[in-house]
């Protein structure tokens, strides 16, 4: 029997840190995000919104940090299902430097707080040019929520911990959700075609098999990186948006400075940083970078780095550590990022850190 989690209870109830509390309160959130914008076939979203943005002849998602992160799997989603091309823009460069826009650009801002200055600042342009946009956050009446011309909720309840777990893979759920109607309205096969509410339902549970599992993360988390002070994640595709996320949640929380790479990019330079002992976090969710990946690994392994492959189901092989139930590879991250969640986390807690309150850092960026 499971209780299931109360993501809107923001006592940290029987776990000694919010952070861990919120990793496990993930397959509950999924399964809010579905039942909240889903009513049988029927897509609950915004209607005038739903047009607007399918109007666009270009999408420009806006966001800093993890949210960025989110952004960057959600360029794969929405060219994938709505069939628009997507530009991915870092918040802090973009106000300043904004690129030769689209003839009918939208855009969308991911915040899980609504109040990133960063963001902000991009927004307040944005109106000034008269663009439309809709913010997808946590916090509804947040700044960037009230500013922009529509807003999506992400559902995943107050998320306390500085070090985002929840709001990224909310964030994720909630572009398909938005994509997969904006690509049944513009008559897109592959939106008609994905079963969303079956894979948010898979992902629930797959999700809930791997946080069922700490005890082997605590130890991955001490086999590879006790006494370490840098660590890669690498990836191809989705697996490289979803790298930069998991190395993101290590380096924020343990301090082991953790780089996200391009699997075939190590070899223009930076594989000169293995050595012995080098902890890599190879992802293999990612059909077509797959093989290539793997031809990757062996190199890194040939300079002595210690390896640990996260491989969804269908390309796993043997000696994989670190198997992903099978779910459909655009929100593949929404599973895939658990292990490197728990990862951070044990590797924070191992060197004593606050997990929830890591040095430096603001839940909420609201200076640019
Ligand atoms: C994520 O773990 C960090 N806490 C940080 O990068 C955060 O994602 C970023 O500051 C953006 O915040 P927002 O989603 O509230 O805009």
């Amino acid at each position: 029997y499971r209780v299931e989690l109360d993501a809107s209870d923001i006592s940290k109830g029987t776990y000694d840190t919010f952070m861990l509390k919120e990793i496990d309160e993930q397959p509950a959130v999924m399964r809010k995000i579905s039942s909240h914008y889903f009513d049988g076939k029927k897509i609950n979203v915004d209607q005038k919104m739903l047009k607007d943005v399918a109007d666009a002849d270009r999408l420009y998602i806006v966001a800093a940090g993890t949210s960025y992160h989110a952004a960057l799997v959600g360029k794969d989603i929405f060219e994938n299902l709505a069939d628009v091309p997507v530009d991915v823009e870092l918040a802090s460069e973009f106000g300043y430097h904004m690129p030769k826009l689209s003839k009918k650009p939208f855009f969308i801002f991911l915040s899980q707080s609504g109040e990133t200055a960063d963001s902000r600042q991009v927004l307040v342009k944005v109106n000034e040019l008269g663009f439309h946009s809709l913010t997808m956050t946590n916090v509804p009446n947040s700044t960037l929520s009230r500013e922009a011309t529509y807003t999506m909720e992400l559902l995943a309840g107050p998320e306390i911990a500085v070090a985002s777990t929840k709001a990224y893979t909310a964030n994720i759920a909630v572009e398909a959700v938005l994509a997969k109607a904006m690509g049944e309205l513009k008559g897109v096969k592959a939106a008609q075609d994905l079963d969303l509410q079956g894979q948010l339902a898979l992902a629930a549970n797959a999700i809930q098999t791997i946080v069922d599992e700490k005890d082997k993360f605590k130890k991955i988390a001490d086999d590879y990186l006790k006494g370490k002070n840098d660590a890669f994640y690498i990836g191809r595709g989705i697996d490289f948006a979803l790298s930069l996320e998991a190395a993101l949640k290590l380096k924020e929380i343990s301090y082991i400075h953790s780089e996200g790479f391009a699997a075939g990019e190590l070899k223009h330079g930076t594989i000169s940083l293995i050595e012995k002992d080098t902890p890599v976090f190879a992802y293999i969710n990612d059909g077509v970078g797959a093989a290539h990946t793997r031809g990757n690994i062996q190199e890194v392994a040939a300079r002595g780095a210690h390896v640990l492959v996260i491989a969804s189901k269908q390309y796993a092989e043997k000696g994989d550590q670190v198997i992903i139930p099978e779910i459909n590879e655009m929100i593949s991250p929404i599973v895939s990022v658990v292990p490197a969640q728990l990862i951070a986390y044990y590797a924070s807690l191992a060197r004593g850190n606050n997990v929830d309150q890591p040095r430096n850092l603001a839940k909420s960026v609201t200076v640019e």
